[in-house]
């Protein structure tokens, strides 16, 4: 199976998976990427079935209007019934690094607001160490080099993600050859970086499922 196949596989159990939970009232939180495209395109399939969605970025906002699917400003919801995102690495305590499309924050925000966060991913994201993949830190642009230069004293090798702007109009620093033994202390030490507004790390709010698109089929795995 391609990655995509196996991509689609993941968010059509995520599909199966919140249906029997949704209602008139409910709202979707629904993540960015490529995965939770697929997610998207498939929950215009029972969009009749659910209130509507808060979206973490203008792209996924862009493709549920696409498909005629509501979506709500944050401060307009009372809660999120289920949070439903892809990730770019998850280890067996279903912490994740997220970022690779620079979401981050607005992913991290609607992640804290839902009562479930369901992670969509294929099987190359499992690992049993986080750090392999560089780790997004979002930054408000004016304090870019000094959050740089105490990114270099966590350990890390900081790199401009050139001509990325956030939805939030702030840069990233992708953050290179870290070995994240202990992602909820790493997590707490960047985001106390004055200038730092959030980082890939969701190891205080980790993901309560995770649907793994493998070769043999869509595996389910719950916090370890
Ligand atoms: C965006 C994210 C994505 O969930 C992550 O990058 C995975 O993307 P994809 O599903 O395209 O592999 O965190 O900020």
């Amino acid at each position: 199976m391609t990655q995509d196949e196996l991509k689609k596989a993941t968010a059509r159990a995520a599909i199966d998976y919140i249906a029997p939970k949704l209602d008139d009232h409910s709202i979707v939180g629904v993540g960015t990427g490529s995965t939770a495209n697929f997610f998207i395109d498939y929950l215009a399939e029972i969009k009749g079935q659910f209130d509507g969605t808060v979206a973490s970025s203008e792209a996924s906002a862009e493709r549920l209007k696409a498909h005629d699917i509501p979506v709500y400003d944050l401060n307009s919801v009372d809660s999120i019934l289920v949070y439903v995102d892809g990730a770019d690495e998850a280890n067996p305590a279903l912490q994740l690094i997220k970022g690779g499309g620079a979401a981050l924050t607005r992913e991290k925000i609607v992640a804290a607001c839902s009562d479930e966060f369901v992670c969509i991913a294929d099987e190359s994201k499992w690992v049993p160490v986080l750090g392999g993949f560089p780790l997004p830190v979002e930054v408000i642009p004016m304090a870019r080099s000094l959050v740089a230069r105490e990114l270099v004293k966590l350990g890390g090798d900081p790199v401009y993600r050139q001509g990325v702007t956030t939805d939030n109009g702030n840069v990233i620093l992708d953050v290179h050859n870290l070995q994240i033994t202990d992602p909820l202390e790493l997590e707490a030490a960047i985001n106390n970086l004055t200038g730092v507004v959030t980082n890939g790390l969701f190891a205080q709010r980790p993901a309560d499922i995770l649907l793994l698109g493998t070769a043999g089929g869509v595996k389910t795995f719950t916090a370890k």
